[in-house]
């Protein structure tokens, strides 16, 4: 078998080392998994399922600490326990909520019924789910991530231009006529 380059083992080993990174978060992601109604909650909440009257979806402003929920806004309140205060009534509370900025975003985009009904599931799926998780793990590994790719990609780039000519090209040219000139003068 043809050697392989140390510059490509290296690569294949960042990639790999990347794979299991990210395998170790999904891993650990949540106690258990959605239901279909929790399920669709969570896309409402991130957006990935638009509200039927246009109304902002909630990650823009809140965040909720679940390892399968992206990291949302940090303008309002993380809601990763908003259901042990609120419980069921969260549902009813979405109707006509009492602060100022939720009032505006969704008055005359109202939730409807089926909508805020998943919203209740899923907030109460992450409240019940809470204790599995680890705050802002998620940011974590992409910062360690991050990191460890930088000086990965430094050390690539040493290798790969390890042979690179480290004099400029006329340097022999240059000492060769300035021995001569010496010897003149
Ligand atoms: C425009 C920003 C914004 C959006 C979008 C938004 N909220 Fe809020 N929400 C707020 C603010 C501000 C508060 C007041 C609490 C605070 O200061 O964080 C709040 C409060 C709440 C509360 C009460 C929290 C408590 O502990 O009393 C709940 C529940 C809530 N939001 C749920 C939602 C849900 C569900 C959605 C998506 C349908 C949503 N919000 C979308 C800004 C927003």
């Amino acid at each position: 078998m043809k050697k392989m380059a140390l510059s490509k083992k290296l690569f294949i080993g960042a990639c790999l080392t990347f794979i299991l990174l990210t395998q170790n978060v999904l891993a650990n992601s949540g106690s258990r998994s959605m239901t279909a109604g929790e399920a669709t909650g969570k896309q409402y909440f991130e957006g990935s399922i638009r509200f039927e009257n246009d109304g902002p979806s909630c990650i823009s402003c809140h965040s909720v600490n679940n390892a399968q929920v992206a990291n949302g806004g940090l303008y309002a309140k993380d809601l990763t326990d908003v259901y042990t205060r609120m419980g069921e009534g969260v549902s009813a509370w979405l109707m006509a909520p009492s602060f100022p900025a939720m009032m505006t975003s969704y008055q005359n985009n109202p939730l409807t019924e089926k909508e805020r009904k998943s919203l209740a599931e899923f907030l109460k799926y992450v409240n019940d789910t809470k204790s599995g998780q680890n705050a802002s793990k998620g940011y974590d590994t992409m910062l360690m991530a991050g990191i460890g790719g930088f000086f990965g990609i430094l050390v690539l780039i040493g290798l790969i231009w390890f042979k690179r000519k480290r004099n400029m090209v006329k340097e022999d040219i240059f000492s060769r006529q300035s021995k001569a000139w010496d010897a003149k003068h």
